[in-house]
């Protein structure tokens, strides 16, 4: 699939959490298509560094930042060195799916920590040197997981929900000062992350009767953090095939 190449980004620095696979790793690639400075982050330097490699080999500009976001010494790290950005996509994160009496109290803070904590002390870190500069976008990873209720998927969902929640409320508080903050909510996807049967299967319960791609994703993100979207803020966009319309 091939990235919209609209250099409306340039000049723009964006941090992606969790590039180094799946959907971010999609964001990252859309993002330095569209001209931006892309700040790939994850915990795997190995794969960080592919990416960034195969970005500047398509000619976009980016470098590798790591840190485990489980920690907010961690989120701190990542703060210090990502300087500057104009452009924040709140991705990083996990999903365990299983009965809820079968997830360990260390399981639900490690997924917590990392969907939900991560994502708030980021935004409370960046947002308001955005604010201050009158310009910016974040874009929030929730998910159809967050919106309709899925057996197995309690926790999960709850931090997706989250995330939701979080866009509206940071909408609120940065938009009159020039941050648009938004998410999408993707339905299936095939990712790293992801079990590949249950993506297929909970693909077929789409109005499309499939699961998505990553670039399917992360053109609609491309979009949202662009001047194109210059009057959408608060908004979570279902990118779910229609699975949350019926
Ligand atoms: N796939 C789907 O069906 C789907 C649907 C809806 C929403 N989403 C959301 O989309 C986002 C990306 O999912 P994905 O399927 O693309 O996942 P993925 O392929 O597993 O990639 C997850 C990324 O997040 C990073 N990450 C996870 N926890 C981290 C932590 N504690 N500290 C630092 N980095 C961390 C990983 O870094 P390293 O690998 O380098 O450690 C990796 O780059 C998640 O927020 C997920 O909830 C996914």
């Amino acid at each position: 699939m091939t990235t919209t190449s609209v250099k409306d980004l340039e000049d723009q620095a964006a941090l992606v959490t969790g590039a180094t696979s799946g959907i971010g790793r999609a964001v990252a690639f859309q993002l330095a298509a569209q001209g931006a400075t892309v700040l790939v982050h994850g915990r795997d330097a190995g794969r960080g560094i592919q990416v960034v490699e195969e970005i500047e080999l398509s000619g976009g500009k980016a470098r590798f930042v790591a840190a485990d976001l489980t920690t907010a010494d961690g989120v701190s790290q990542l703060v210090a060195e990502a300087g500057e950005v104009q452009i924040l996509v709140n991705n990083a994160g996990f999903s365990w799916f299983g009965a809820s009496a079968d997830l360990s109290p260390e399981t639900l803070d490690t997924l917590f920590a990392s969907n939900v904590q991560a994502a708030y002390l980021l935004t409370s870190a960046l947002a308001p040197k955005m604010a201050a500069a009158g310009l910016g976008s974040i874009v929030n990873l929730s998910s159809m997981a967050g919106i309709i209720g899925l057996a197995g998927g309690s926790a999960y969902g709850a931090t997706k929900a989250a995330l939701s929640s979080f866009t509206r409320a940071w909408a609120a508080e940065y938009s009159p000062s020039g941050v648009r903050v938004n998410a999408v909510a993707p339905g299936p996807v095939f990712t790293d992350g992801a079990d590949a049967t249950n993506i297929e299967a909970l693909g077929t319960t789409t109005l499309l009767g499939r699961a998505a791609q990553p670039e399917e994703i992360a053109d609609v993100i491309g979009f949202l953090v662009s001047p194109r979207a210059s009057y959408i803020t608060g908004a979570i966009i279902p990118v779910d095939g229609g699975r949350t319309a019926i």
